[in-house]
């Protein structure tokens, strides 16, 4: 199977909701939600490709050459590489139900822990987004990070403690869903405070994450409350309009956290060069969402095994050219911000 392969058969079955566009920029999509767009205009997830667009990288060849290297230190363990499948959720009320949920978990989860990686996982409206996740976790060994809502407290800690059992990586937030538009109606959810965050985090050992986060003083709070890490996320654009784009916030926040906290950040990332981007930008990993679903409708789980090895080819070749043997190599002098 090919990458081409993979888009051809996609294209054939995920219309109307994806035309799978040559490059998922949020134009064709703008305000589809239920969909794959971003709110209103689209804005913020149309900003996207503009900025990585914007970021240039610094070509250099003249350096000793090693054994060239992408794993990272995560949650205490080595992985091969930075960056991880988005949780996505809604095969039927956002695609056009060519997968089940029960299939896309499977083969997300599934797929990247082939590849010796992982996947966020969904949460939703309904219950089964939450315990599927939960399944395949378990199915893979644990591998996997439960994204839940910011339910009311009490089910927060009810999902928190599930997810525990399950022995699972971490254990994340999308704090960015309180007010999500698939949801808002089932006034369910909460506006996450400090000190509820710094609550469960006091009564877990599991890693945790806060995914939707835009400010250098929201990372500061999250810093404070005790996260392991945060996603620099608008949720794709879905759930504000007219912010930045997610990576082109990295640099302020970096400079606020230090090295307190982790930093992942997704929306609008395309390719290994782009993951190279936010790398030198000042994430230490990154998040790849609709993409995915792209190549597990066009190719399922050996669809996104596939997809995940052009990235990592892609992300290769990007540090090979820049003078990069490892990570740590993947700093701010690697790029020029264009005007
Ligand atoms: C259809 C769809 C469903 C999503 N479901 C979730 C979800 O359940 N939980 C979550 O934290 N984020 C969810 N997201 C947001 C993604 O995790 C990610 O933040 C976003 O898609 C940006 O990455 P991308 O531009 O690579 O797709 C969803 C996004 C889309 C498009």
């Amino acid at each position: 199977m090919t990458y081409e392969e993979i888009l051809a058969k996609a294209r054939a079955v995920m219309g109307p909701n994806c035309r799978v566009c040559p490059v998922c920029d949020g134009r064709a999509c703008r305000g589809e939600i239920p969909g794959l767009g971003g709110i209103g205009s689209g804005s913020s997830f149309t900003v996207c490709r503009p900025f990585f667009d914007s970021v240039k990288v610094m070509m250099d060849v003249v350096y000793e050459p090693g054994k060239l290297d992408t794993s990272i230190e995560l949650f205490g363990q080595t992985w091969p590489f930075p960056f991880f499948l988005a949780p996505l959720g809604g095969m039927g009320l956002n695609y056009n139900s060519y997968l089940t949920e029960d299939e896309w978990s499977r083969m997300s989860v599934g797929g990247m822990a082939k590849c010796g990686s992982l996947a966020f996982t969904p949460d939703g409206a309904l219950d089964k987004f939450f315990d599927l996740s939960i399944r395949s976790i378990r199915e893979n060994g644990g591998r996997g990070i439960p994204t839940v809502k910011p339910w009311k407290t009490e089910k927060l800690l009810e999902r928190l403690r599930a997810a525990e059992e399950a022995g699972v990586t971490a254990f994340a937030c999308d704090v960015d869903s309180c007010n999500h538009p698939n949801m808002r109606r089932l006034g369910a959810l909460q506006v996450l405070s400090p000190s509820a965050m710094a609550g469960l985090i006091r009564s877990t050992t599991l890693p945790f994450i806060a995914k939707g986060v835009m400010t250098a003083s929201a990372a500061l709070r999250c810093a404070d409350a005790g996260c392991y890490g945060i996603v620099v996320s608008t949720h794709g654009g879905r759930v504000i309009e007219d912010a930045p784009a997610p990576a082109a916030m990295l640099p302020e926040i970096r400079a606020a956290v230090g090295e307190r906290m982790k930093i992942f950040v997704d929306g609008g990332i395309r390719s290994g060069l782009d993951v190279f981007k936010c790398l030198a930008l000042g994430a230490d990993a990154v998040l790849i969402g609709r993409p995915y679903v792209v190549a597990g409708c066009g190719g399922g789980e050996e669809g996104v095994v596939l997809y995940t090895n052009k990235i990592l080819a892609e992300l290769r070749e990007v540090m090979l050219m820049t003078g990069c043997v490892t990570l740590a190599d993947v700093t701010p002098e690697k790029i020029r911000l264009a005007n």
